[in-house]
């Protein structure tokens, strides 16, 4: 999948060159989700540059993931709304429940966690996204029954596999 999707990438650029390297690592993350090793290696070969070189560059914006996402994706906001109405402790609580870090995937690649500035929902602060879904006014409690949810939605969709 990964050599399907970095073809098709780079076959919209007639001479890929090294200005390109940008916006072709943001397109191959955009389809994959994040950077794998052997993307980085494809691209790498099109643009005839080492893949440390591409390492180098990309590890300079934290807009590139190195690990793919969980099928959880949770954004914690902690713009100013949010962190005066308690995000720090909706992340610690994240983090403690995940046992991960920020950017971060659980072993099971269930989920995955990134911090982030305001999101655009500061009335309903404090905010998190899930995969592109809101969930406002938490607090540390409900945030904990929302993973919860998760986690039994995952249980039931195994046991009816
Ligand atoms: S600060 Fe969190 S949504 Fe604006």
């Amino acid at each position: 999948m990964t050599t399907v999707i970095v073809e098709n990438v780079l076959s919209k650029y007639k001479n890929p060159k090294r200005d390109d390297l940008i916006p072709i690592l943001q397109k191959v993350q955009d389809e994959l989700g994040y950077l794998s090793k052997d993307a980085v290696v494809s691209i790498g070969k099109a643009l005839n540059l080492p893949a440390s070189k591409i390492y180098g560059v990309a590890t300079f914006y934290n807009q590139f993931r190195f690990k793919p996402l969980g099928k959880y994706h949770i954004q914690v906001c902690r713009g100013t709304a949010c962190h005066v109405k308690g995000s720090f402790s909706i992340l610690e609580r994240v983090k403690s429940i995940l046992k991960i870090s920020p950017d971060e995937t659980t072993r099971d690649g269930l989920f995955s966690l990134e911090v982030v500035a305001c999101i655009g929902a500061c009335g309903l602060a404090p905010v998190i996204c899930v995969n592109g879904e809101f969930y406002a006014n938490l607090t540390a409690d409900s945030i904990a029954k929302i993973i919860d949810s998760f986690k039994d939605k995952e249980k039931k969709e195994t046991t009816n596999e």
